[in-house]
């Protein structure tokens, strides 16, 4: 099977890719706005391109929300998205083609055999899917990050930033009939590692040295909200059910959609867990996930 990876790094998306390019076969990666705007993302990218020294090509998609303005996480990933740390400027380009013709190609050459893992806001799946709704029946399977399964929001009182930071691109994915693992936020809060058990875990070679270095910002952001010096791994949790499903100990198929509309409910995961609505299962939902296994993927990427 082949991997594109939808990302906004991100802290936790850097884990989740450090994992992914190791333990999936990844065919691109491909920019969305998010956490930064999409220019920071894209340098972002480049960067862990460099890191990785990995030759998985790198494409620019959506830099706004499908309907609304612009959101992002500053005081989560910090101004630049990865922890501002001193960095020199990347030497890897992106692609000259858009993330979405991009998709929309690689499901023409893996028909029935392309994943996508998506770890930021669904705009560039919400497009790929508006171009040409067929991209449905030739993806395998669409591991998510976003979302929640309690309605406790990160972004607002009921919205995990994902899918507050486009609610009509994650509504219009959900719809999508495409065959969904959705890991949503609760059960990555539940796992989160304290800073000092990932510098005891992860070793001292000058990758993992980097990555933690990016993760002091995320982790004194905790501290502040949780009093934890801690991190938490969101999209990590999804790369590592994307490598093995059996990292999702708990999981219930359910009918989900996502609210668009609402002074307070826009951006909600609406679950119907009591099977009212008269809906169809749509996806997997990720309810407990396996601490060890998600930990052990980033060690893996790290070798
Ligand atoms: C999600 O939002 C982003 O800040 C993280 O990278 C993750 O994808 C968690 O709500
Ligand atoms: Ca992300």
């Amino acid at each position: 099977m082949k991997w594109i990876i939808d990302t906004d790094p991100g802290v936790d998306d850097a884990a989740a890719i450090i994992a992914a390019e190791k333990g999936l076969d990844v065919l691109a990666w491909s920019i969305v706005h998010g956490n930064v705007d999409l220019d920071k993302a894209l340098v972002n990218a480049l960067f862990l391109k460099d890191l990785l020294v990995t030759r998985t090509p790198v494409f620019a998609g959506a830099e706004k929300p499908l309907l609304e303005k612009r959101i992002s996480a500053p005081s989560v990933h910090g101004n630049d998205g990865l922890g501002d740390l001193e960095r020199s400027p990347a030497k890897s380009r992106e692609e000259k083609e858009h993330s979405v013709d991009m998709i929309l190609k690689a499901s023409h050459d893996f028909p029935g055999e392309l994943g996508l893992l998506t770890l930021g806001p669904l705009t560039n799946i919400a497009l790929a899917l508006g171009k040409d709704w067929t991209l449905a029946r030739r993806v395998r399977r669409v591991v998510i990050m976003g979302g929640t399964s309690t309605a406790r929001g990160n972004t607002s009182p009921v919205g995990e930033f994902n899918f507050a930071a486009d609610p009509e691109a994650a509504a219009m994915v959900l719809k999508s009939e495409m065959p969904i693992t959705l890991v949503p936020w609760e059960p990555t809060v539940e796992i989160m590692f304290k800073l000092s058990e990932l510098q005891a875990e992860l070793g001292d070679k000058p990758l993992a040295r980097t990555f933690l270095a990016m993760c002091d910002r995320f982790a004194r952001y905790i501290e502040e909200k949780m009093g934890t010096r801690s991190i938490i791994l969101s999209d990590l949790v999804a790369a590592a059910a994307a490598i093995d499903p059996h990292t999702i100990l708990k999981k219930q198929d359910v009918f989900a959609a996502v609210e668009t509309a609402g002074r307070w409910g826009r951006g909600l995961t609406a679950i119907d867990y009591a099977g009212v609505s008269g809906e169809k299962p749509n996806l997997e939902l990720c309810l407990v996930a396996d601490r060890g296994k998600v930990l052990q993927v980033l060690k893996d990427g790290l070798r």
